[in-house]
């Protein structure tokens, strides 16, 4: 279970983030939607202490993230779309061992995981190609191995899909229901409606760093008098924050 508490970030003058509140149950999907500069990047980046709040904090199952980062930071997988930000000159498997290493596991631990992970995501023949020779869509399941190397029971996915082609993009949404199946807690950020619509269980809406709405698209739509998310969305979120 993950817990904002008035989560806040600004940048000098620029507001990121305003006392954002909300809750994500374990196996749950969370989308979080809003227009470019929004703050949705900045709001995982905060969850995952990448960054250090103004105000406000975050726990996950009761821990504090502002107290305890560590912990906190243990506890949570990461994914950003675009550049999967993998070791070119490392293999696939150096990458996941490298990281596997960097989370505590074992040398032998470390490496078992990465031949489970390659064959759960389907890419053990590239396991020893150098992270610079992959294709985008095998980079980014690299990545995605990479991201849930030490088991995490949270994981923010920040435009995974960014640059994939159809068969890729459904293998990122497959990973992600079989972890919502596992029970995991999901926040995902995506700009693309048709995913967040058929993927999330509830959606919150970030307009200039304010969460303006959150329920599931059944709700938002009564509550804001909207026929679809689309709607929704150019009601509460239509003009960018920057
Ligand atoms: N490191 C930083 N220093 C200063 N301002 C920043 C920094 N990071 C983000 N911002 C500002 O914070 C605001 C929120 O940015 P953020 O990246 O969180 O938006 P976003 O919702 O992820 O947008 P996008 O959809 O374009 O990815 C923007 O005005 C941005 O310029
Ligand atoms: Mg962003």
């Amino acid at each position: 279970m993950l817990t904002l508490d008035k989560l806040t970030k600004h940048f000098k003058q620029v507001k990121a983030v305003q006392e954002v509140s909300f809750t994500v149950s374990g196996g749950e999907i969370f989308g979080l939607l809003g227009a470019n500069g929004a703050g949705k990047t900045t709001t995982l980046r905060l969850l995952a202490t990448m960054l250090t709040p103004t105000g406000g904090t975050a726990s996950i199952e009761g821990i504090d993230l502002r107290k305890e980062p560590d912990k906190v930071r243990s506890r949570i997988g990461l994914l950003f779309g675009g550049d999967a930000g993998l070791y070119d000159r490392l293999t696939a498997r150096e990458n996941i061992v490298y990281f596997a290493r960097l989370c505590g596991k074992s040398e032998e631990d470390a490496h078992k995981r990465a031949v489970e992970l390659a064959g759960a995501f389907s890419f053990t023949e590239y396991l020893d190609m150098h992270a610079k020779k992959l294709s985008k869509g095998t980079r980014q399941k690299v990545a995605l191995a990479r991201s849930v190397v030490h088991d995490p029971s949270v994981m923010l996915f920040d435009e995974p899909m960014v640059g994939l082609d159809v068969t890729s993009r459904k293998d990122v949404e497959d990973f992600m229901m079989a972890l919502k199946t596992q029970g995991k807690t999901i926040v995902l950020s995506d700009h693309n409606l048709n995913i967040t619509e058929r993927l999330c269980d509830r959606i919150g809406i970030l307009h200039k760093g304010v969460l303006t709405a959150v329920g599931t698209l059944k709700e938002l739509c009564e509550n804001h008098g909207c026929d679809n998310l689309e709607e929704v969305f150019f009601k509460l979120a239509g003009r960018s924050a920057e």
